[in-house]
C-alpha cells in the first residue's frame, strides 16, 4: 500500500483521522494515531469548554489556549508525528483557531463545514502549513481552487471528499439530498482527481471521508481511485480517543436503527445517535439557557428559533452525559462491538503483522 503525501509531509499509512468536536479527538487520540502512522486532527471546534481554561464566559479565549494544550500533548506523544487541526468554517472564531493551529506547530489544517475561501489568507505566515479543505462535490472544489489560485497563488495540498451518506457529524448536503441514492461517493473523488490533474496540472491527494470501518472498506476506497482514507468513528471506540467512557459505550450499545439525521442548529444535517433529541431540547427550555457565546456564525439557537445549543449539546456528550448530550457519529458506528487500542486500528486496517512499526511499514 502506498503512503501518502501531504504538502511536504510524507504519512507512512494513507489515513487521516477525522477531526471529531467537540473534544472527542483532542490531543489523545490526534497524537496516537500520529505515532502510529496516520495524520492526527485535533478537533478546534468549542475545544475550551471543557479545561481549565474556561470559566464559563470567556469562550473565545479559552478556545485557542486549549487548542494549544492539545497540540503540545499530541506532540509529547508523536514528536516526529504529522498532527494537524479540524478547523470548521461555520464558527465565529474561525480565523483564531486557524492561527492557533498554525502558532502551535499543525501541520495539516483540514477545514470544512462551509467551503474555507480565507484559509491561505490566514496561513499565509506559515507556508508549510498543508491546507486540506472538505467537499461534497466536485463543483464546492473548483469553487475554493479558483478562488485560491486567483486570491492567493495557491491550491489545496489534498482535498478530503466526504459522503453525506455515510459520515458522521455535521454534513456538507442539504437535508432532503441525503441518502437518496443519488450521491456517488466515488464518482465524486475521480472527479475531484481530475478537476485538479485537467485544469491545474496537479496530482494532489484526494482522500475519502465516511463510512470506512474495516479493511474491506479501505482497499474498495484505494480500488475506486481515492489516494487514502478518513477515518473517524472507527477510533471512537480505542483507549486512547478523548471521549468520556460513556460516549464510546452508546456506541457499543447503539444499533444501526438509532443512527439517524438532525437539524442542526447551525444551519446544516448533522447525523447522530438520535434517540435524545427531544430530552437534549427540554433541558435548556427547562433551564431557560439561551446562547452564552455566539460561537457560531449562522445559528437558529443564537437566533432564538431552536431550543439546543450544538456546542454544549456536544460538549456534555463528551463529558459523559448522554442523556442530554448529542452523539455524533457515522452510519457505521453500531459495527462497534468492543474497546480496542489505536495501534489494533491500524493493524487491521493495513494488516499489519504484531508490533510492525510506521518505521517498518515504509
Ligand atoms: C463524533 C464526531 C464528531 C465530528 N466532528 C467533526 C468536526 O468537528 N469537524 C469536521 O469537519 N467533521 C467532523 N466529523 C466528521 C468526521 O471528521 C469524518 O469526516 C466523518 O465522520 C467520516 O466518516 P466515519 O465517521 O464514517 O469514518 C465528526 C464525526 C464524528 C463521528
Amino acid at each position: 500500500m502506498k503512503s501518502l503525501t501531504i504538502g511536504k509531509y510524507m504519512i507512512p499509512f494513507p489515513l487521516i483521522q477525522g477531526g471529531m468536536g467537540v473534544r472527542i479527538s483532542g490531543g489523545s487520540l490526534a497524537g496516537h494515531v500520529a505515532r502510529c502512522g496516520g495524520v492526527g486532527l485535533v478537533a478546534t471546534a468549542g475545544i475550551g469548554l471543557n479545561s481549565p481554561h474556561y470559566d464559563g464566559k470567556n469562550f473565545f479565549t479559552a478556545d485557542p489556549m486549549a487548542l494549544k494544550d492539545e497540540i503540545r500533548k499530541a506532540y509529547e506523544i508523536a514528536p516526529d508525528g504529522v498532527v494537524g487541526t479540524n478547523c470548521m468554517v461555520a464558527v465565529t472564531n474561525f480565523d483564531e483557531m486557524v492561527r492557533a493551529s498554525c502558532e502551535a506547530g499543525a501541520k495539516v489544517i483540514v477545514s470544512g463545514a462551509g467551503l474555507p475561501m480565507n484559509l491561505p489568507e490566514l496561513t499565509a505566515d506559515w507556508p508549510e502549513v498543508a491546507l486540506v479543505p472538505i467537499v461534497s462535490s466536485v463543483k464546492a472544489a473548483e469553487l475554493i481552487a479558483r478562488k485560491w489560485k486567483k486570491g492567493y497563488g495557491r491550491l489545496p495540498d489534498a482535498v478530503v471528499v466526504e459522503d453525506p451518506d455515510t459520515a458522521g457529524g455535521h454534513l456538507g448536503e442539504k437535508l432532503e439530498n441525503i441518502g437518496t441514492g443519488q450521491y456517488d461517493q466515488y464518482a465524486t473523488v475521480r472527479g475531484v482527481k481530475d478537476y485538479f490533474r485537467e485544469k491545474w496540472q496537479l496530482d494532489i491527494p484526494v482522500i475519502a471521508a465516511g463510512g470506512i470501518w474495516d479493511r474491506s472498506d479501505l482497499l474498495h476506497a484505494l480500488e475506486q481511485g481515492a489516494d487514502g482514507v478518513q477515518v473517524a468513528s472507527r477510533f471512537v471506540c480505542t483507549e486512547e480517543c478523548d471521549a468520556s467512557d460513556a460516549f464510546k459505550q452508546a456506541y457499543l450499545d447503539c444499533s444501526a436503527e438509532d443512527i439517524g439525521l438532525i437539524m442542526s442548529p447551525a444551519g446544516l444535517p448533522g447525523r447522530a445517535i438520535k434517540g435524545n433529541i427531544e430530552q437534549i431540547r427540554q433541558r435548556d427550555l427547562d433551564l431557560e439557557i439561551t446562547c452564552p457565546s455566539g460561537c457560531l456564525k449562522k445559528c437558529a439557537y443564537k437566533a432564538g428559533q431552536e431550543r439546543f445549543c450544538i456546542v454544549h449539546a456536544l460538549d456534555r456528550a463528551q463529558r459523559g452525559d448522554t442523556e442530554t448530550g448529542l452523539i455524533f457519529c457515522g452510519t457505521n458506528a453500531w459495527k462497534a462491538d468492543r474497546m480496542t487500542t489505536v495501534q489494533e486500528v491500524f493493524n487491521e486496517l493495513f494488516a499489519i503483522e504484531g508490533k510492525q512499526s510506521r518505521d517498518q511499514a515504509v
